[in-house]
């Protein structure tokens, strides 16, 4: 009977190991997700830029008084900067980070993963102009869809628009300062001077968002069409609570909890992303404070994803059609967040590892452009499907057939239809549509991923 058990053990850890060999390189995807970030860089580009076909760009930017905005990151395969989205995908990239940063060390990442955050964090800091005054667009949708090409070679005008005491948004407010708080605990250790000017920069942002309250779309109005955002109360509270895990100052959990209570935000939200970040603020707040209330509503959220939300006949979770799998990468890591606080581990990581692999291969092929078998060759995005410089670029290269002319290493791509059907052509943004918002949430779960796979090895050699 002993033996026999001892049989089975033996066999089931050689068949889990067998399995084990067979994931995808979880490491060489956070390597090339960082360099998507780095080939979205605006702004001067500091010597040691990885991408060959970028150079500097937009160095004109300027707020209305002449401020300097210069820097941030491109939104998509457009050009236009966008605070909102930007500070989203920050938050989320610092949360990977700092859970999981064995994983970048592991993978020889860790600077990458640093620079990348500093790079938004840096261009948030110039936007916010005086305590109540901050910098949410630079560039027009209309004017800047209108040109096809290069960021280099961007010559239309790009006007700056800002949330300030007349015109508030608490949620373009809120989302920032839960980002520098972020990135203040990122920084903590090393660069205290740069973690203590973050969290500076996020205690007021987040005064200025929770005394004037506002949409910030009303504000600035061209965002609305893009990036709308419906509430604010979900960012007043991601960014207190983010200020109390910062600062482990009582006031912020009291206004967290005081805003959780007052925006009725306990009920069970159907997905995770930057216009309904409730399911994060009740996994932070589970994390926070381990209370029953917390816990519970972030069990309801992970249990009713794994278990009821819609799947693709290939076993994809699908919420939109717009980033099918930035949606799903980004349940996959809030679950993974709440498995870290000990709410199903086991059951979450298995959801997570299965959503991931899914867009590395196992729906058919892989959707991270660079990586894997028959990845995405035409992502919907301009300045990759442009030939080296000095040849010109404009709006055939858009209409163009075949592969974009440089690899944009790294990018998750909107992803599949809801019977798992996807098309590689530039022209449909649906399925090829590239984002600082698709890969954030997706790059924050594979470093997960790979921690839980690190710990697994160490586990093994005690
Ligand atoms: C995974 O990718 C990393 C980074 O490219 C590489 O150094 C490493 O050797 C790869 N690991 C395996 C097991 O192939
Ligand atoms: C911008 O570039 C385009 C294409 O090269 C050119 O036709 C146009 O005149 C330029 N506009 C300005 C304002 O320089």
């Amino acid at each position: 009977m002993a033996n026999s058990m001892l049989a089975l053990v033996i066999a089931l850890a050689v068949l889990g190991h067998a399995v084990q060999a067979a994931d995808y390189n979880y490491s060489k995807v956070l390597e090339l997700s960082l360099l998507f970030y780095e080939a979205q860089r605006s702004g001067k580009l500091p010597e040691d830029n990885r991408i060959p076909w970028r150079g500097d760009s937009a160095l004109d930017d300027r707020g209305q008084r002449g401020e300097d905005l210069t820097g941030g990151y491109y939104d998509a395969g457009d050009f236009v900067k966008f605070g909102f989205t930007m500070a989203s995908t920050t938050t989320l990239l610092a949360w990977g980070y700092l859970s999981y940063k064995d994983a970048y060390e592991s993978a020889g990442q860790a600077k990458y993963g640093l620079a990348a955050i500093k790079w938004a964090a840096d261009y948030f800091i110039k936007c916010h102009v005086s305590p109540m005054e901050l910098y949410g667009q630079v560039g027009d949708f209309t004017l800047d869809h209108k040109f096809w090409g290069r960021p280099e070679d961007l010559n239309m005008s790009r006007p700056a628009y800002k949330i300030d005491v007349q015109h508030p948004g608490s949620d373009l407010a809120g989302e920032t300062a839960a980002a520098l708080a972020a990135v203040s605990l990122v920084f903590k250790g090393v660069d205290n001077d740069y973690s203590a000017k973050c969290l500076q920069h996020a205690k007021q942002l987040y005064s200025f968002a929770n005394q004037y309250r506002g949409l910030y779309h009303e504000a600035i109005k061209g965002a609305a069409q893009f990036y709308e955002s419906t509430d604010y109360g979900d960012e007043l509270t991601w960014a207190a609570a983010w200020l109390y895990k910062a600062t482990g100052e009582s006031q912020y959990l009291d206004e967290a909890e005081h805003h959780y209570m007052k925006f009725r935000l306990k009920e069970r939200p159907n997905e995770f992303f930057y216009n309904k970040k409730v399911a994060g603020v009740q996994i932070l707040l589970a994390q926070l404070t381990k209370q029953p209330e917390y816990m519970d509503a972030a069990q309801a959220f992970c249990d009713f994803t794994v278990d009821y939300q819609k799947r693709t006949p290939k076993g994809l979770v699908y919420i939109d059609k717009y980033g099918t799998l930035c949606h799903a990468a980004n349940v996959a890591f809030v679950c993974l967040q709440a498995a870290d606080v000990g709410i199903s581990p086991k059951k979450y990581q298995d959801f997570a590892r299965q959503q991931i692999n899914y867009m590395l291969g196992d729906g058919g092929h892989s959707y991270v452009v660079g990586f894997g078998k028959n990845y995405p060759k035409q992502p919907h995005h301009a300045a990759s499907s442009c030939p080296l410089q000095p040849a010109s670029c404009g709006w055939e290269e858009f209409y163009r057939q075949g592969p974009n002319k440089q690899i944009l290493y790294g990018a998750l791509v909107s992803g599949p239809d809801e019977n798992d059907h996807y098309r590689d052509v530039r022209e449909e943004y649906v399925y090829n549509e590239v984002t600082l918002d698709y890969n954030a949430g997706f790059q924050s779960a594979v470093a997960g991923l790979r921690h839980f796979q690190l710990q697994e090895i160490n586990y093994n050699k005690t």
